[in-house]
């Protein structure tokens, strides 16, 4: 098209029956002028957004662009497109630079949260404009535009920043608004589940026919408020841990900016921050050993108003596409993190970063959830511990979770060829399943365990053998060629492989994670681990339908944790591992299961007063969600009968006995109301009434021979013996809960069983003699229990070793402190029915 005298025009025409109608003419553009040389003075950036989210994460796009400028009319181009090429939005900052690497860093300033945001206030006249801007056509020097900085950052909104770009600044590409991720569509709703009984009432069983099914959650995240900063104490101390060290030394001055004093040691912090390196693929099955005993040392060493907050990559799928990529034993740690502190009532908090934020975005993220934590306001004894701050940021948005209905999956026929694989089949749950599974039409099941089958369960499985084809073969879940040799076996006999349900797992008893060896909670994590690894890779290689693992709300809740860190984090690494390896060929679906009422396991017996199912409440929904895909929770509800019909509860009633405080409806015994000594302070309720102990599992009944309280004289408070088991227990109160009581009724504590469990171990540890536990709980304040312990307890020198079985569950207990054993009850100077429950507990631990 050769050039004539005028500019060169084109025309496009669009006409048709369907209505289309248009003529567009078409000018070339004009000449554009040559931009040489070094263009003059400093630059500024106006970000805006629709909230202070959405500056931040602009903020951190525009610097990532600025970093691929070519050369300073790029520079000027990019500054003149954000000013004048975009709408002006209801929040907004502006930065200032000599060059694209300043303001890149200017602009990372904004993402990590150092720069103040202001809304834009529309207040502000438009007249007044000029006069607060930098004149139009002024020359753009350092002055000008950090006037017009400092304008923005008050919020004045009517600046004339066509004003600010040199003559010959072109619009080119920048980074738009961010999206803010957020769902508005209706999404469907489970049908409310029916109102939970009163929790004093007995469970209800459901009514015949209805079709009543219980909650099942999903957690979703969804985009959240930056956290609100808490005041930081002048005297906070934060010790950051982390392997990276431009992440250090920028987190460091992060928190310097926040008011924190870094220190280098963990053990002088007061908030300990470890950051987990990202890394690649990590080995599978993960050694989490060095881990658990850095873990337990740590929380251990924090101090009782502490706070660990773990940093994470990976542990969590944000968005869907993010699935892949879950590292499920950074989701396992973290949850062990949650649970130990929940244990010992110290403060966490959980967040999972975007490694592809820069080192500085991520510094000043930990520092903002950081400056937000409950500082200095430590738990304390009697109220519940918290459950951990949970966060997550994508490409310097914050995430929070939500949990959502989970709906039920597709419906699946389990009629037909092939057959199901059952792990830790001869398991309480396991055996329920199969029943189950055969009673929908499955019609021939595998099942493995350790065990060889006695009596009972090959009669049940022969009862089963009536309807489908089922058989048993011994294998360990964590031998990934036994499994596939006994999928192998079971394949030649039936054919393809539908579906795997791994319920094999196993819990340890109940204790202070920093009492457990690793030694024995891998026995824990191991089958749940290892074996689900094996169980998910079996499943796909053999293209069946779906894997289901059978897991817990240890896995997702903090507090059912208490007491179980191991499982708790075995737990969660199912979960994640659903998340991560849930596919279209093989659905993969982790159960995160409450206590099942009247079978099985006794894992969840801590948190199963308030969550429990029913068995077949349980069994039904699992098969609701047998291709669910991903983690599903099942919170539960129904407080917990009494099993088989009798009145012990489920929960072992050495962790479940409500205080009953020293003056209860017990009736005194005879020989009771004995004064105070003369020179006690005052009336203690320990000291001066007499009470018999009632029988934890049978209340209101009183064993035979039940020593009661009273009858001894108690020694003078202040003597000798006083001050130094008054000394005892201030040191026991301090190591457990992180101080004395002083004056305080211990009653208002709030203590539960596992913390008496501990104190009553420190103090024997620390007076070298037999506690009885209840004496905690029935003693006024720390002063009546030192004078109990001095009246009531016998020095054990000279005392015969305790039979290793009473020392240690398995027998095993070599190498630990000798501790006398547990008097038997109806022996003279028997400790209480209560003492006796808790002592196996106590002997358990004891030897670590
Ligand atoms: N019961 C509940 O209320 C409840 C609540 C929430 C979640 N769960 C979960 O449900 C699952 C089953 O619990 P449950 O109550 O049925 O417990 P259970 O009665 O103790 O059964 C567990 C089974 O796992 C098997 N097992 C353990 N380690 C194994 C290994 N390495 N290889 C093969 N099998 C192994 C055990 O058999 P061998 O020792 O013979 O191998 C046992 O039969 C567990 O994963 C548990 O976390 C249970």
């Amino acid at each position: 098209w050769e050039r004539g005298e005028g500019p060169r025009r084109g025309a496009v025409s669009a006409f048709g029956m369907g209505g289309v109608n248009a003529h567009v003419i078409l000018e070339e553009a004009p000449e554009a002028p040559v931009r040489a040389g070094a263009v003059p003075g400093s630059r500024v950036v106006r970000v805006t957004g629709a909230d202070e989210t959405a500056v931040r994460a602009l903020a951190a796009a525009y610097a990532d662009r600025f970093d691929a400028a070519r050369d300073d009319w790029e520079t000027a181009d990019l500054c003149h497109t954000a000013n004048v090429g975009r709408s002006p939005l209801e929040f907004q900052t502006a930065v200032v630079g000599r060059d694209a690497a300043e303001l890149a860093t200017a602009l990372r300033a904004v993402a990590a949260g150092r720069v103040p945001i202001a809304r834009a206030d529309g207040g502000h006249p438009a007249e007044r404009a000029p006069e607060d801007a930098a004149p139009a056509g002024a020359p753009h020097g350092p002055a000008d535009v950090a006037d017009v900085v400092a304008l923005v950052r008050a919020g004045h909104a009517h600046v004339d920043w066509a004003a600010l770009s040199p003559p010959g600044a072109r619009a080119t590409d920048l980074p738009t608004y961010p999206f803010a991720a957020q769902k508005h569509w209706h999404t469907h709703r489970a049908a409310a589940p029916a109102a939970p009984p009163a929790p004093t009432a007995p469970a209800a069983a459901p009514a015949a026919g209805t079709d009543r099914r219980p909650e099942a959650l999903r957690v979703v995240w969804d985009t959240a408020e930056a956290p609100s900063p808490a005041d930081v104490p002048g005297r906070a101390t934060v010790c950051p841990v982390t392997s990276d060290p431009a992440l250090r030394e920028a987190l460091t001055a992060a928190l310097r900016d926040r008011g924190a004093v870094v220190v280098g040691t963990a053990a002088d912090a007061d908030t300990v921050i470890v950051v987990d390196a990202p890394g690649g693929p990590a080995a599978e099955p993960p050694d989490l050993s060095a881990f658990w005993t850095e873990l337990a040392d740590l929380v251990k060493r924090l101090p009782a108003h502490g706070t660990l907050l773990r940093v994470g990559h990976h542990g969590v799928a944000v968005h869907g596409a993010e699935r892949a990529r879950v590292r499920p034993e950074t989701a396992a740690t973290a949850m062990a993190v949650r649970a130990a502190c929940a244990e010992s009532r110290k403060h966490s908090a959980v967040v999972d970063l975007d490694p592809a934020d820069p080192v500085e975005v991520r510094a000043r993220q930990i520092a903002a959830e950081y400056a937000a934590l409950p500082h200095g306001s430590g738990t304390g004894p009697g109220t519940e511990p918290p459950s951990g701050v949970l966060a997550a940021y994508r490409r310097g948005v914050r995430y929070a979770p939500r949990a959502v209905a989970a709906p039920p999956g597709p419906s699946y026929d389990l009629h037909g060829d092939g057959y199901y694989l059952v792990t830790g089949g001869l398991g309480a749950v396991g055996r329920l399943l199969i029943r189950r599974l055969v009673d929908r039409g499955a019609l021939r099941v595998g099942v493995v365990g350790r065990s060889a089958l006695d009596a009972d369960r090959s009669a049940e499985l022969r009862d089963l053998s009536r309807r489908a084809e089922v058989a048993y073969l011994s294998c360990d879940v964590r031998d990934a060629s036994a499994l596939a040799d006994a999928a192998r076996r079971f394949g030649a006999r039936w054919g393809r492989l539908r579906g795997v349900v791994h319920c094999s797992g196993r819990v340890n008893p109940f204790g202070a994670m920093h009492r457990r060896p690793w030694s024995d909670a891998v026995k824990v994590t191991d089958p749940k681990i290892t074996g689900s690894l094996n169980a998910v890779r079996l499943a796909r290689e053999r293209g069946a339908d779906f894997a289901v693992l059978v897991s817990s709300i240890a896995g997702s809740m903090a507090r059912a944790g208490r007491g179980l860190v191991d499982y708790s984090l075995a737990n969660a690494y199912q979960l994640a591992l659903a998340e991560r390896e849930n596919g279209t060929a093989t659905t993969v679906t982790a159960h995160a299961w409450p206590n099942w009422t009247g079978t099985g396991m006794e894992a969840d017996a801590s948190y199963s007063a308030a969550h429990s199912l029913g068995a077949d409440e349980a069994a039904d929904a699992f098969l609701d969600h047998l291709r669910s895909g991903g983690a599903v929770v099942f919170p539960g509800a129904a407080p917990t009968p009494a099993r088989n019909g009798s009145a012990v509860p489920s929960v072992p009633a050495g962790l479940s006995v409500p205080y009953a405080p020293a003056d209860s409806a017990a009736p005194p015994a005879p020989g009771a109301g004995l004064p105070a000594e003369a020179g006690t302070t005052g009336p203690s309720p320990l000291m001066t009434r007499a009470v018999p102990v009632r029988d934890a599992a049978r209340p209101g009944t009183h064993p035979a021979g039940a020593r009661t309280r009273g009858a001894t004289p108690a020694p003078a408070a202040g003597g000798p013996d006083h001050a130094v088991m008054r000394g005892h227990v201030r040191d026991a109160f301090v190591h457990v809960l992180g101080e004395d009581p002083g004056d305080r009724a211990i009653r208002t504590l709030g203590l539960d069983s596992l913390v008496i469990a501990e104190l009553t171990t420190v103090l024997e540890q620390r007076g070298g003699r037999t506690v009885d536990p209840s004496l905690l709980m029935r003693a006024g304040t720390a002063d009546d229990l030192a004078s109990a312990l001095v009246a009531d307890t016998q020095p054990s020198p000279g005392a015969p070793p305790a039979p290793a079985a009473a020392r240690n569950g398995t027998g095993d207990g070599a190498g630990g402190p000798h501790l006398p054993a547990p008097k038997a009850p109806g022996a003279p100077g028997i400790p209480s029915a209560l003492s006796a429950l808790l002592h196996p507990l106590l002997a358990h631990d004891r030897d670590r």
